[in-house]
């Protein structure tokens, strides 16, 4: 269970990362969406309009990174009034959520799902649903995304990946959790680069662990890890 704390030789900021998030926010990103990221979408907006059509009142909560979606199924007790979409690449991680003590309620009447796909993908995708069905996303988590530490890996960071823009634009509020500080700095000064209101904390989970929201937050603060809540809201637009 114990895990090492984030190793790296960066200490604070990386050097690069304002050009880096304005040359992002300035450039189209042109991967073609693939085959099966646009059908774990139709599914995605088959399960939502479903979900409306009941709950015409709902909005969404994105989880995304969800791992094996424990998270997931703590937010969507959490936002009863919204239905909670879980996305991970790894079918692996997804395919364990079947398997969670805590999943026990029947898929029919559960807010929320979790779908193996690329972040990627359906960040790009959601808009036109979001549109579409006049539903807002009222929340946006992204919980314990790998850091990757080298410095020269800072195009693989959220804050550092063409995308973030297009990430932070998906709801009003976002927020991150790392056990790194650099990962809690950089993330929030991205974001205010950007023109979000963004700031960092520090975020007790004390033992027996029982408030921790996901296997990855239960293992950092097992190991004694210091963690970090990252809010990101976009500021009131004046007219
Ligand atoms: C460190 S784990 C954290 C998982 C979970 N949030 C937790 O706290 O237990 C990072 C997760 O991000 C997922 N991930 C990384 N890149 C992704 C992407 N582009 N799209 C979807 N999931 C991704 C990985 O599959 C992995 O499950």
């Amino acid at each position: 269970m114990n895990s090492s704390p984030v190793h790296s030789s960066q200490t604070s900021i990386h050097a690069d990362l304002e050009r880096l998030v304005r040359k992002h926010a300035a450039t189209e990103y042109l991967r073609p969406i693939p085959p099966f990221s646009a059908a774990v979408f139709a599914e995605i907006c088959g399960t939502v309009q479903q979900w409306l059509q009941e709950h015409p009142s709902a909005s969404i909560v994105l989880d995304s990174c969800c791992g094996t979606g424990e998270s997931t199924a703590h937010l969507a007790r959490r936002h009863t009034n919204a239905f909670v979409i879980g996305i991970d690449k790894s079918a692996h991680r997804t395919k364990k959520h079947g398997q969670l003590e805590h999943n026990n309620d029947s898929t029919e009447t559960r807010n929320y799902q979790v779908w193996r796909a690329d972040c990627e993908d359906i960040w790009r995708l959601l808009p036109t649903l979001f549109r579409e069905q006049k539903i807002i996303c009222e929340k946006h988590y992204c919980l314990y995304p790998n850091p990757y530490p080298k410095p020269h890996h800072i195009l693989r960071r959220w804050h550092g990946h063409p995308l973030f823009s297009h990430m932070l634009a998906l709801s009003a509020e976002t927020e991150m959790r790392t056990n790194w500080r650099v990962y809690a700095e950089e993330c929030a000064e991205a974001a205010r680069i950007l023109g979000y209101t963004a700031h960092y904390q520090e975020l007790s989970i004390d033992a027996p662990f029982g408030d921790a929201m996901t296997a990855f937050e239960r293992k950092y603060a097992a190991s004694g890890h210091t963690l970090y809540k990252i809010c990101m809201t976009k500021q009131h637009e004046f007219s």
